[in-house]
Order: structure tokens, then sequence, then C-alpha cells
């Protein structure tokens, strides 16, 4: 038997058994299952020393342990090593690896949805300093933004972000300057959990935004935020933040069990099926 497990507290939220056991079947991966494995932060170490003996040959890591994991870890990809958490445990030659796929996934999102996005075109708008909006930054950087404008509530939380992960061209700029963050940019991502609620939504002036500006929300409860709602309506193009999820998952896929699954619109269906959601 082949298993793999997310590590999580609590974990009952998690939807990677979802994604993971629609590919297992679809794929028709023999003597394959994936697990939700609920783990106190007390017993994390014990864990993931004994995984392989639990029987698994990697992990996914989620809320509150992808710090905890990087630090139990030797071994780390160069992602989970400049961010210092970890999302995806693989079993090598050399043993564990703690691996990051956050960063793959916003940009194999981005890429699916707006293929004619360009990154190197013009700057990019980031609201958010969280650890979402962490490897989401690092990613926009390697694939060649040339200026970040971070917009968070928080400042000092996102002065703590650019020089904790090394940011060469990131800019902060304040709440209200917004507008000025906004003027000319070619992306517009919101990472923070504005829009969960639809009392909450971002309710932003879009307009300074470049024309082809692609404007994306890592928010997916629900699928079309206030944020995207309003972007749709004045004409950007939008990608929603479900495709993040579903992309994340690819890399761990295939080192755990050797193929590489695709991200199709029958995968979406299934994981909005069981979110209640309909396109
Ligand atoms: P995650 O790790 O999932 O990104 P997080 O670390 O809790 O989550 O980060 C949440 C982000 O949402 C932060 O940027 C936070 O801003 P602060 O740094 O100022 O806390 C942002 N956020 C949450 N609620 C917000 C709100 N009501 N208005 C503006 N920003 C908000």
């Amino acid at each position: 038997m082949r298993k793999a497990c997310v590590i999580g507290w609590p974990v009952a939220h998690s939807r990677s058994p979802l994604i993971h056991n629609f590919w297992i079947e679809k794929y028709g991966v023999a003597d394959a299952l994936y697990e939700r494995l609920a783990v106190e932060p007390d017993k994390l170490a014990d864990t993931i020393a004994r995984l392989n003996e639990l029987g698994y040959v990697g992990a996914n890591v989620t809320v509150p342990h992808k710090e905890a994991a990087f630090a139990l870890l030797t071994r780390h990809d160069a992602l989970a090593k400049r961010l210092r958490a970890v999302n995806t445990i693989v079993t090598t030659d050399e043993g564990l690896e703690g691996r990051n796929t956050d960063g793959y996934g916003f940009i194999a999102n981005l890429k699916s949805g707006a293929p004619g996005w360009n990154a190197a075109a013009a700057p990019v708008v980031m609201i958010g300093a969280g650890g979402a909006a962490r490897a989401i930054a690092v990613s926009l950087e390697e694939e060649g933004a040339p200026e970040l404008r971070i917009v968070n509530r928080t400042r000092a939380r996102a002065e703590a972000l650019v020089t904790e992960i090394g940011l060469a061209d990131a800019h902060i700029y304040e709440w209200d300057e917004l507008p000025r963050a906004l003027d000319g940019a070619g992306l517009l991502v919101n990472t923070t959990t504005r829009g969960m609620k639809s009392e909450n939504d971002l309710s932003l002036d879009l307009s300074p935004l470049a024309k082809q500006a692609v404007v994306t929300d890592i928010v997916y409860t629900p699928l079309e935020t206030g944020l995207l709602r309003d972007a749709k309506a004045a004409g950007f193009t939008v990608v929603d933040g479900l495709g993040m999820l579903l992309h994340q998952a690819v890399p761990g896929f295939e080192a755990w069990f050797g193929t590489r699954p695709e991200v199709t619109d029958e995968l979406r269906a299934h994981v909005l099926g069981d979110m209640g959601a309909r396109e």
C-alpha cells in the first residue's frame, strides 16, 4: 500500500484528500490512498520522524504546522528554504525532504486562467503580507515581475516580509495609497481573508490598473469574491482562487505516486461539489 496524508490540526476542513483520491482513482494508481492525519503540535516531531514507519511515502502539511515542519526536516527544496515553510514532504533516497509548492500552484493557476498574462510586462500589486503572501511574492519575483507593490493593513508585517524573504524590487504602500499602487499595474492579487464573507468584501476603485490587467484572489469561498465580481464587471480578466489549491497538489502527487496529474474541469467540479457550490 502506498499512502500519503495531510497533516494538520484541525484537519477535517482540508480538501486535499478529495483532490488526491480523485487522481488516484482517475489514473488507476494501484493500492494507493490519501488520508487526513490530525496531529497536535506536540506530536508533530514524532509523526514526522516516524512518517515512513507509519506507512506514508509522503505528506502535505497544513495549518498550523508549515513552519514547524520546516524546522524539523533537514532537507528542503529552494522555495521551502527561502520561505522557511513546508507544505509537502517527499521521501527521497536521502530521506525526507520538505518542499513548498504554494508558489508553483499560484503561478500555474494564473497561467491556466489568464494565458495572455506576462509577469515581466508591468508592476504587480499584492494585498496582504501573511503566509500565503510570502510564497506568492517569491513566485512572482521568480516569474520576472519587474516590481512588486505590497499593500497591507499592518505596514510592519509587509516590511518583515520584504526583509525576511529578501525581495529585491518590492515597494510598500499604505492602504490609502492604493490608487497610486494600482496605477499601471498588470496584476492585482488579494492574499488576505477579505472577501470570505460578503460584508467584508474588498471594494476598490480598479480604474488605475492597466487595461489588460488580471485580477486574482486566493479566497475561493465564495468562488467569486466581491473583488473578482467588480473586476469582471470592469472588463478585467479574473482568476479565482480554487485553481491555486488544485495546482499546488500536482507536484506532491507526482512525487508520491509517479504520475503527473492534470488539473481538469472534472476535478474542479468534484471539489466544488464538495463545497456545495456550482459554477
Ligand atoms: P495566511 O497565512 O493564510 O496568509 P495570515 O497570516 O493570517 O493568513 O494573513 C492574513 C492577511 O490578511 C494579513 O495580510 C492580514 O493583514 P494584517 O497583517 O494587517 O493582519 C490580512 N487581513 C486579515 N483581515 C483583514 C482585514 N479585515 N482587513 C485588511 N487586511 C486583513
